[in-house]
């Protein structure tokens, strides 16, 4: 069954966790869809996972609907949420409602994300009054790691945590269809998630969201940069790519491969008369 925004507040009232995995690639989604996965997010963490970036600020729209097509290709049943990309809709909301318009009708996502609470309300209010589902992400906001000082906890005192529940709440009021939080105290990320009625997504965020998402390299072990605390490598994929990669090029070197069985055969009659 194809997962809509609707199936979404039906798993929250039912508190049937949500999962939500990143993915930028045809493959990677199809087997995601194919395990059960209930959301995939085309994330701009792309930027630093796919491209090798140090942050997520260079990517563009071209690069987000590029993937988003690959991954909405793969993807039968999840609902895929396209990122948009730094200053694609920070501007004004005219720029947003184009870029949000660009992810769905050439990306073909199901939703778009963006980043901001309380300042990015008109943005959301006017991609849902388009008919476009808006999945909100507060908390640390990796667009703004610069007016962070860092990848760094939110909301750790009063006027901090104060402010994310209002974030929270003026997303819900645009008209949000989920909200991400973001490396959030686990406590504070319970207070939001019982405040809202739509669905809260948690990175960082302690146990008690209504589902999880991770950067699928975070998760299987393959992206060798900085880890944060709250990932679990689930799977080490970057060692059995290591060894994997590491056999090839010993065969290859020693002549061991390709075998026999690997190779296709001709009639001597013919080789014979080439010579
Ligand atoms: O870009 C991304 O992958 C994200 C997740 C970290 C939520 O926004």
């Amino acid at each position: 069954m194809a997962v809509t925004v609707t199936t979404l507040m039906k798993m929250k009232e039912e508190k049937n966790r949500i999962t939500m995995l990143t993915a930028y690639d045809y493959s990677t989604a199809k087997i995601m869809d194919e395990v059960g996965i209930d959301m995939i997010l085309v994330g701009d963490s792309l930027g630093m996972v796919m491209l090798g970036y140090d942050d997520t600020l260079s990517v563009t729209m071209e690069d987000m609907i590029h993937h988003t097509k690959a991954v909405t290709r793969g993807a039968k049943n999840a609902l895929v949420v396209a990122d948009m990309p730094f200053m694609s809709y920070q501007t004004s909301v005219y720029d947003a409602m184009v870029n949000a318009g660009r992810l769905m009708k050439e990306g073909r996502a199901g939703a778009v994300k963006l980043e901001g609470g309380v300042g990015v309300a008109p943005q959301i209010k006017a991609i849902v009054d388009a008919g476009i589902p808006v999945v909100a992400h507060i908390g640390l906001t990796p667009q703004s790691v610069n007016a962070f000082g860092g990848f760094k906890v939110q909301g750790k005192d009063e006027i901090a945590a104060k402010r994310l529940i209002e974030d929270a709440l003026a997303v819900q009021e645009a008209g949000a269809c989920a909200v991400v939080l973001e490396c959030v105290p686990a406590k504070l990320a319970k207070i939001v998630t019982d405040k809202l009625v739509i669905p809260t997504i948690g990175i960082g965020a302690g146990a008690d969201c209504d589902g999880q998402v991770l950067v699928y390299q975070d998760m299987l072990g393959t992206f060798s940069g900085f880890k944060p605390k709250f990932v679990k490598e689930f799977a080490s994929v970057g060692e059995l790519m290591r060894e994997g990669f590491g056999a090839y090029i010993k065969e290859c070197k020693e002549g061991t491969f390709p075998g026999p069985e690997h190779t296709f055969a001709i009639s001597d009659d013919v080789i014979e008369k080439l010579y």
